[in-house]
């Protein structure tokens, strides 16, 4: 199975804190794996970096055999538009779209011409938000805009999926929708990073990790 995240001896500091030391982790086509860790431990820190939205202090990244390794941001947001989806701890949309337009807005800045917008109804209405397709952000609780984000990352069915918490705040049957999508599209193919304090969904990944003390160790 091809590799699709490759980082290698990754450090982290900011000052003189450090948050992440020699962090190594490798996910494959079709793997999940479960980062859990107390609060405040980096998991976010660790994402982000994953996700080319931070620099790391030392250490090396390859995404689908690829160095990301000193892009510069053009080039970085370029890899990130093609290669992850990411759910973001908070959920980061845009405030004068409507839920089924925040959805979109991958496809309308990097969409191959299919039209997203069946798929993109589709999985809202799974999600459990077929009757708020024109909500605006503010009109919508955290649970519901945590799960538009979630649409949002799945949208262009990209090889790598950043989840951070995406089950929380969630009542049990609701993340059991939001963790079989991350499943499904593992299923598919997709290397899914979970960011999770549940157990039964962390137990359900290929890997489990924990971040402790600035390192990952397996477990
Ligand atoms: N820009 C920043 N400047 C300084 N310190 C930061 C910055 N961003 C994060 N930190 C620190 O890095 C540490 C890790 O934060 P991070 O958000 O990665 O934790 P986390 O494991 O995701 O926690 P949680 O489970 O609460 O979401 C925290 O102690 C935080 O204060
Ligand atoms: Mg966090």
């Amino acid at each position: 199975m091809t590799t699709v995240l490759d980082i290698r001896d990754i450090k982290k500091f900011y000052g003189s804190e450090v948050i992440l030391y020699d962090v190594s982790l490798q996910v494959k086509q079709g793997e999940m794996i479960a980062v859990t860790g107390a609060s405040g431990t980096g998991k976010t820190t660790l994402l982000s970096i994953i996700g080319l939205l931070q620099e790391t202090s030392a250490g090396h990244i390859q995404i689908l055999g690829e160095s990301v390794d000193g892009l510069d941001a053009a080039k970085r947001a370029g890899v990130r538009s093609r290669y992850i989806g990411f759910v973001f701890q908070r959920a980061r949309l845009v405030g004068s779209l409507t839920a089924l337009e925040n959805v979109l807005v991958p496809s309308w800045l990097f969409g191959s011409g299919t039209s997203y917008e069946v798929r993109a109804r589709q999985v809202l209405t799974e999600l459990g938000l077929g009757k708020r397709l024109h909500y605006l952000p503010e009109q919508l609780s955290v649970g519901q805009m945590r799960r538009v984000a979630l649409a949002r990352a799945l949208l262009l069915n990209p090889p790598l999926i950043l989840a951070d918490e995406p089950t929380n705040d969630l009542d049990p049957a609701t993340a059991a929708i939001v963790f079989g999508h991350l499943q499904a599209a593992q299923q598919e193919g997709a290397a899914v990073i979970l960011v999770t304090h549940d157990e039964e969904f962390a137990a359900k990944a290929q890997q489990v990790v924990t971040l402790k003390n600035g390192k990952l160790s397996a477990g």
